[in-house]
C-alpha cells in the first residue's frame, strides 16, 4: 500500500483512509500506538466513532495511550474489552470548550494507558521531570501499585528529577491550530518517551494535524500516521516537510 505521504530517512509515514481498512493491510507492529479518535461528541462530520477501532489496534501493539472525555471512555467501555487499564493521565488546558452554560467549565482531558499481555513487558521509561525546589524524597515505604515495585526506591534531592505529576498543564491549541481538536506536542511528548523506546514505532491511526507524528519525529522516534479527511493529510505533510532534524 501506498502512503500519502513520507520521509525515508526519518522513519515517517502518513496513509489516507480509513483506519478500519489501512491498519490490517500494514501488517506493522508499532511500540506504540497514541489514539486520539473522534469523541462522538459534536456534530461535526469526522466527529463519528469507528466501531471497533480499539479490537483493531490492538493486532498491532501492546501499549496504546488514548485520549478521550470520561464520558466518551464510559459509553465506549465494550469496546476495549482487548485491553487492560494501567494508569490515566489528567491534560489541563489554559482555556476550555464549554459544551453546557449549566455546568463546570471544562478545561481538561483523560488520555488513558491501555496494554495487553504482561505489565512487565511493556517499555516504560520513569517519567521525570526537573524540580528546581531543594527537597529530598525518600520513600519509607514500597507504593502499593501494579507497577515496578524496585523503583520504591526512587529518590530525588536537591532539585534533582522527580516523578512527574499524572496531572499535566500544557497550554490548548487555542488560536493557533490547524486542526479543531489539535492537541499540543507538549502533551505528547511525555506519552511517547514514556511508552516507546528511543528509535522505537510510534502509530496514530487518526493523526489529524500530525501531532504525534511531529512529537514522534522530534523525540527521536519513527511513526505511522492514518487520517481518512485529505485536507489533513495535506496539513501532515506540510508540517512534517517543514521539520528540522533534531540536534545531535
Ligand atoms: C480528534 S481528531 C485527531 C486530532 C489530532 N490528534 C491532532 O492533534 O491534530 C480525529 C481525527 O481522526 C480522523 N478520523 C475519523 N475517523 C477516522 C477513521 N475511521 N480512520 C482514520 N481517521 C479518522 C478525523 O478526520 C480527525 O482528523
Amino acid at each position: 500500500m501506498d502512503p500519502y505521504w513520507k520521509d525515508e530517512d526519518a522513519g515517517l509515514y502518513l496513509y489516507l483512509g480509513d483506519m478500519r481498512e489501512i491498519l490490517p493491510a500494514l501488517d506493522v507492529q508499532a511500540d506504540l500506538i497514541v489514539a486520539d479518535p473522534p469523541y462522538a461528541e459534536t456534530s461535526l462530520a469526522w466527529d463519528r466513532w469507528p466501531d471497533g477501532w480499539p479490537t483493531i489496534a490492538a493486532a498491532h501493539t501492546t501499549s496504546m495511550w488514548c485520549f478521550g472525555s470520561m464520558r466518551m471512555f464510559l459509553d465506549r467501555h465494550d469496546q476495549f474489552s482487548d485491553w487492560r487499564l494501567s494508569q490515566d493521565v489528567v491534560w489541563e488546558k489554559h482555556n476550555g470548550s464549554g459544551f453546557a452554560a449549566d455546568r463546570f467549565k471544562r478545561v481538561h482531558e483523560h488520555a488513558l494507558h491501555w496494554y495487553r499481555g504482561e505489565w512487565r513487558a511493556q517499555h516504560r521509561d520513569t517519567p521525570t521531570t526537573a524540580d528546581a525546589t531543594k527537597r529530598a524524597v525518600r520513600r519509607k515505604q514500597r507504593p502499593t501499585h501494579t507497577g515496578d515495585i524496585s523503583r520504591g526506591a526512587y529518590l530525588s534531592e536537591d532539585g534533582g528529577p522527580r516523578l512527574m505529576r499524572s496531572v499535566l498543564q500544557v497550554r490548548s491549541m487555542h488560536g493557533r491550530a490547524t486542526h479543531p481538536t489539535e492537541k499540543p506536542l507538549g502533551i505528547i511528548d511525555p506519552l511517547i518517551r514514556y511508552s516507546c523506546p528511543p528509535a522505537g514505532l510510534v502509530l496514530d491511526p487518526f493523526a489529524g494535524s500530525g501531532s504525534t507524528l511531529d512529537a514522534a519525529r522530534q523525540s527521536g522516534r519513527r511513526a505511522i500516521g492514518i487520517e481518512a479527511d485529505e485536507r489533513y493529510c495535506e496539513a501532515v505533510a506540510r508540517r512534517l516537510s517543514a521539520l528540522t532534524l533534531p540536534a545531535a
